[in-house]
């Protein structure tokens, strides 16, 4: 018996290291699901917010909802349950290594300003579109001339910034969730291999295939680019982005 205790605290530091090893090598996602779930920040619990962290808290979360009125955060937190919860910004920020920045483009900068130093080292899942009329012509520029998601990295300084849920309305994530057959594709753009890696586990979890590629390519699927609006299967994106696997 002693003997066979032994052998399941060496087995155990074997996968253990192995684990690891595994989380360290980009593609490994399915290591993710065995260690510890990231905990999660949300910043804004409008459309996006509401239900892409909700979809997380349905999937085992833990998730921190803020916006700049915290306390309209309540019927949300209180209806997805006990894995929910609300307050600042300042507190989600120092909540979650992975925060969602689900709030109008324009709130970039602000944020950057009033919680820049927050941002450094966290994982930024951004679906956040810059659009005229509400960010202004000047933003929207500079995310054209720039990458949108190069623009976000400028702002929060420090971050690994993942494009993603940017390029469908909230209506159909609600929608396509979990669904039967060939799953419906989220494209995803990083530079950071474990904020990649991290992000496509998060895309898995809230009941979608994620698609990768790096982050220049997210003017793709950012409003105006050719992959913005389609409803795809993975290998049909892969094959418009042109990706051999
Ligand atoms: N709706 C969609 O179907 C959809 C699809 C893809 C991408 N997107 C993009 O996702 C983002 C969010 O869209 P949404 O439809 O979820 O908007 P929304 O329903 O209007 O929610 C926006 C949230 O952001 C918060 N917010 C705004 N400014 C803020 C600031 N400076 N600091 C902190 N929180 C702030 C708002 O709360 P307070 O005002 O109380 O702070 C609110 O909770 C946008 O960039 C949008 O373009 C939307």
């Amino acid at each position: 018996m002693a003997d066979r205790k032994i052998l399941i605290v060496e087995d155990d530091k074997v996968a253990a290291k192995e684990l690891t090893t595994r989380l360290s090598i980009p593609g490994f996602a399915i290591a993710q699901t065995a260690a510890k779930k990231p905990k999660i920040g949300v910043i804004g619990g409008g459309n996006i917010g509401g239900t892409i962290g909700g979809l997380w808290v349905k999937a085992g979360y833990e998730v921190f909802f803020s916006s700049r009125h915290p306390e309209e955060l309540k019927p949300l937190t209180d209806k997805l349950g006990p894995l929910a919860k609300g307050g600042t910004v300042g507190e989600a920020l120092d909540f979650g290594e992975v925060i969602l920045i689900a709030v109008p483009y324009k709130a970039i900068p602000d944020l950057a300003k009033e919680y820049g130093p927050k941002f450094a080292g966290k994982i930024v899942v951004d679906p956040a579109n810059a659009v005229a009329r509400r960010d202004g012509e000047e933003l929207l520029k500079e995310t054209k001339e720039k990458g949108i998601g190069n623009t976000t990295e400028s702002y929060l300084k420090g971050s690994h910034v993942v494009r993603a849920f940017n390029s469908m309305s909230y209506t159909n994530f609600v929608k396509e969730a979990h669904r039967a057959g060939d799953r419906m594709a989220i494209p995803i753009a990083g530079d950071d291999a474990r904020a990649v890696q991290v992000a496509s586990q998060l895309v898995r979890d809230a009941g979608f295939e994620p698609v990768a590629v790096p982050l220049a390519r997210a003017q793709e699927f950012a409003q105006g680019g050719p992959i913005y609006g389609q409803q795809l299967t993975a290998k049909e994106l892969r094959e418009r982005f042109g990706l051999t696997k």
